[in-house]
């Protein structure tokens, strides 16, 4: 393992982070990442880096669903949800994105974005294994949205968050002011046919007054809604349900299925501090 070299996404993004001990700066040496108080994180042999200082919780995603929701977003069945958020990010050079998933929404801007250089959080290792790969400049880390982020305060451009936990103080504090946090959430319909034909857990349509009243420090500066209907093969169904909180359960998953995938982009302006 000695002579691997650490992934050039995560050597980018090495001065952005933080320790997740004493919140002094990092750095590498080796295939390892230590502050001056003599805190180390070694750099995983998958290419990602561990800050979470504790074992994953029980309810991280685990690598069949990420394996699902890879396979299902690899065949471009949310692509009118991807180029928007492409072009909600736009002219943004250093963008993290939290609850990243296997990093499809960002890799998919790196690949648009020649001069972006982007970090990608998630709570589950199994997650931070596929971001690590999706992008020569893309970082993946380890660590909880909840707690305080090992990341430097006011150095982002940009923030986002797909279906994913938000905490609004801490995209406030990594943000530079007048950065800018995209946030996609379920539509009313999102997969309503699916969801009562399987009877599925609900993918609780957000309420949006819920969300804005959250998002402290942040002005609403855009809000757009996409819907488009899905003719779904019986793989991409059966990836759709695995992919989510419903691969805990059983289900006998029809064939081709017709679904509604709905979603809301809205688009949140740091005021600064
Ligand atoms: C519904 S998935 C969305 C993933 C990705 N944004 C996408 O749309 O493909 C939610 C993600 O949030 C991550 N997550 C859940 N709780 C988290 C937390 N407290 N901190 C960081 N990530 C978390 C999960 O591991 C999962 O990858
Ligand atoms: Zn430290």
């Amino acid at each position: 393992m000695a002579g691997r070299p650490v992934p050039d996404g995560l050597s980018r993004v090495v001065a952005w982070l933080r320790c997740p001990v004493c919140a002094a700066p990092l750095e590498l040496a080796g295939r390892t990442l230590g502050c001056e108080n003599r805190h180390c994180f070694d750099v995983a042999r998958q290419g990602h880096l561990n800050l979470l200082l504790r074992a994953a919780p029980k309810n991280a995603d685990t690598p069949e669903m990420l394996a699902a929701r890879n396979r299902f977003l690899a065949g471009g069945w949310y692509e009118p949800l991807t180029r928007r958020v492409i072009t909600a990010l736009a002219g943004a050079g250093r963008v993290l994105e939290v609850g990243a998933g296997t990093g499809h929404y960002i890799g998919a801007f790196l690949d648009a974005t020649p001069g972006a250089t982007c970090l990608a959080v998630d709570v589950s290792p199994a997650a931070c294994r596929h971001a690590a790969r999706r992008s020569p400049r893309l970082g993946a880390v380890v660590a909880d949205v909840w707690r305080r982020l090992p990341i430097v305060s006011g150095g982002l451009e940009a923030v986002l968050c797909v279906f994913a936990p938000r905490n609004p103080a801490e995209f406030a504090r990594v943000l530079a002011p007048g950065g800018q946090l995209v946030v996609v959430t379920p539509g009313r319909d999102h997969l309503v046919e699916l969801r009562d034909s399987l009877g599925l857990l609900g993918i609780e349509p957000e309420k949006l007054e819920r969300l804005d009243g959250s998002m402290t420090g942040f002005r609403l500066v855009d809000r757009q809604e996409l819907t488009h209907s899905l003719r779904l093969p019986a793989e991409a169904t059966r990836d759709l349900v695995a992919m989510g909180p419903n691969a805990f359960h059983a289900h006998t998953v029809p064939g081709t299925t017709r679904t509604t995938a709905a979603f809301v982009i809205s688009t949140f302006q740091a005021q600064g501090r």
